[in-house]
């Protein structure tokens, strides 16, 4: 077994460099002070949508305990598009949606649930369906005329270099302003043109930071599509950039899907155990990423509702400082991530990335952490520990998240 160490010469210096970048930038678009919470269709369900089941699924949403949870979004993603009318305007799927999206959204709103919507900065979608180029003041008013609180706009179909896609994504975030209702914006162009570095500043709420995700662990040799791991491994290193009203977007959760048939599944996405979703759970909250689930929320068993709906672990991904953790240990063994909260207390989140159990012992020192705290297991609900070092095992591809609660 391997204890886990944690020293490195420059963790003070990063922290304040971090104190510094993620303050909220001019220009952001008030909107997602939190990292947004919700559900999107894509990756149980892939095209195969109706209104039925974003009915459904609303109902659910209620009934299962996750809109009081937290997850306040129900996201329409691909699919949904019928082509446009003899104005031009974009409009549903008559099959699909033959009530309109005005009155899904109703239906939605009724029940307190917001109501996101997608399209592409292309002329067609990255399933085929009709997007938004040189329609974007059309298609946003009617969009917010539909209601739409969220637009998730990809970027299948379009020129490779980032300065058309940083003109076509601000050419929406503008429409979206100027169409007189708050649309959360997120862009979705897989981290491909280094988004961080630009996509705030055209406007975006949220931006993907990788490729889509799959029901994995991680990628095999010769596999393709990403898992739970290969996607951390990319996002954690973005922490500088997130901040309230602009959020590092690491793809969706898996949580729950147990390799159901849809997109999720494809490229190799053969499901996780519990501990690995538990682990998703854990990293994306501590690395203040939306928290998307895609799971079928009208058959959940009760770990999924477990994980899902761990009311603490929520508390540390929606902490109002909105800071995403620093990856403070990253080895072949361990990734140890340390997240300051609003309150003066630390959340931390320790992963045993090895196939095997291993013991760790840490000195929260070595984390930057100088002063004592109560230790608070966020799974376990309880304190299980005081003072300033903890050590215990971790499972294979565990995550123990703490909240180190400052005396
Ligand atoms: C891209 C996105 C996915 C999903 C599909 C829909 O692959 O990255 O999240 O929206 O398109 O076609």
């Amino acid at each position: 077994m391997k204890a886990c160490i944690t020293i490195s010469a420059i963790w003070l210096l990063t922290i304040r460099v971090a104190e510094v970048s993620a303050q909220p930038q001019p220009g952001t678009t008030i909107g997602a002070l939190t990292p947004p919470m919700g559900w999107m269709t894509w990756n149980y369900f892939g095209e195969r949508i109706n209104e039925e089941i974003i009915k459904e699924m609303a109902n659910a949403m209620v009934s299962s305990g996750m809109l009081k949870a937290g997850y306040q979004y129900i996201m329409i993603d691909d699919g949904w598009q019928g082509g446009r009318d003899n104005k031009n305007n974009i409009i549903p799927d008559p099959v699909k949606f033959p009530s309109g999206i005005k009155a899904l959204a109703d239906y939605l709103h009724t029940r307190g649930i917001k109501i996101g919507i997608y399209s592409d900065a292309a002329p067609l979608t990255c399933a085929g369906y009709t997007a938004s180029l040189n329609f974007e003041e059309q298609d946003a008013k009617t969009f917010a005329s539909w209601g739409i609180d969220y637009l998730k706009y990809d970027y299948c179909n379009a020129p490779a270099d980032s300065i058309t896609a940083k003109i076509r994504y601000k050419k929406m975030a503008d429409a979206l302003v100027n169409s007189g209702r708050q649309i959360v914006f997120g862009i979705c162009e897989w981290g491909s043109r280094m988004p961080w570095h630009w996509a705030a500043n055209a406007g975006g709420n949220l931006w993907r930071t990788t490729g889509d995700v799959r029901d994995k662990w991680k990628t095999r040799p010769g596999d393709k599509g990403m898992g739970i791991l290969d996607i951390v491994d990319i996002n954690a290193a973005l922490y500088e950039y997130a901040a309230p009203g602009r959020w590092n977007d690491p793809d969706m959760l898996v949580v729950g899907l147990h390799g159901a048939k849809g997109p999720s599944s494809d490229l190799g996405g053969v499901g996780c155990s519990n501990i690995e979703y538990q682990s998703q759970m854990s990293l994306w909250s501590i690395m203040a990423a939306p928290l998307i689930a895609t799971n079928d929320l009208r058959d959940m068993n009760a770990e999924t509702k477990m994980i899902l709906m761990n009311d603490e672990v929520i508390a540390v991904n929606q902490d109002k400082l909105g800071r995403q953790a620093i990856r403070r240990v990253n080895n072949d063994t361990w990734a140890i991530f340390v997240k300051p909260l609003d309150n003066s207390d630390v959340a931390i989140a320790i992963l045993n990335k090895s196939g095997t159990i291993q013991n760790c012992q840490i000195d929260f020192n070595d984390l930057g952490l100088t002063d004592n705290y109560d230790i608070r297991d966020l799974w376990k609900h309880t304190i299980i520990g005081k003072g300033k070092s903890w050590g215990g095992n971790v499972v294979a591809h565990q995550t123990k998240m703490f909240r180190l609660i400052k005396k």
